[in-house]
């Protein structure tokens, strides 16, 4: 009998609004082509989703991080900005690993910086002909971010952004909570 949120069962669980699915669980256990990290600028891991994602995709993760500190970004990762890894271990084969705005009560860019988040994650999904992308709720854990104000900004930017893309096909919007599971479900209805 398989468990809950085995790579493959996920999708029974989730709920289909169309090219976007919803689903409450464990990002590190979905198969998607790629799954989003809410990293910080060190890229090295973290807590939350970050913390998760390299216990459960093993070294390769951070190995491919390093070489990207190594190179191109010797200083780490900009707010805004994604870069595209090995998935490791994980059901996913990539890694996009994004760093979200620090909520700072809204007037420091936060909307426009999590709003690229999700669009330069997506733009390089597209690059990389990925069919299907995962993202956690970027930036509403340890980064503070209202979860209803990040939760709008996130379902406009990839709606906006599947309409005018083929690819990815698929975006699966992971909640780790009910209430942010609710707060999904009201904007994709
Ligand atoms: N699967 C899906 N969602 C998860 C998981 C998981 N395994 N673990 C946590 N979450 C959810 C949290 O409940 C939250 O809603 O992901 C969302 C993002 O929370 P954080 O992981 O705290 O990310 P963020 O708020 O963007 O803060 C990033 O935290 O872990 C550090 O290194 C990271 O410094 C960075 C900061």
């Amino acid at each position: 009998m398989p468990t809950a949120s085995t790579p493959t069962t996920w999708r029974t669980e989730a709920k289909s609004f169309g090219r976007l699915l919803l689903y409450r669980g464990d990002i590190t256990r979905i198969d998607t082509d790629a799954v989003v990290n809410a990293a910080n600028s060190s890229l090295l891991g973290g807590g939350g989703v970050d913390g998760a994602i390299h216990r459960a995709g093993g070294p390769e993760i951070l190995e491919a991080c390093r070489r990207l500190r190594a190179g191109y970004y010797g200083k780490g990762l900009r707010t805004g900005e994604a870069v595209i890894t090995t998935g490791g271990r994980l059901p996913a084969r990539h890694v996009v690993h994004t760093v979200g705005p620090v909520w700072n009560g809204g007037h420091k860019q936060e909307p426009e910086l999590l709003a690229n988040c999700y669009r330069n994650s997506l733009r390089l999904a597209t690059e990389n002909q990925l069919r299907s992308i995962a993202f956690p709720g970027i930036s509403t854990g340890v980064y503070g971010y209202p979860k209803a104000e990040a939760t709008a900004i996130a379902v406009r930017e990839v709606r906006a952004f599947l309409e005018q893309h083929d690819l990815p096909q698929e975006v699966v919007f992971v909640t780790f909570d009910e209430a942010s599971f609710q707060l999904y479900e009201r904007e994709l209805e």
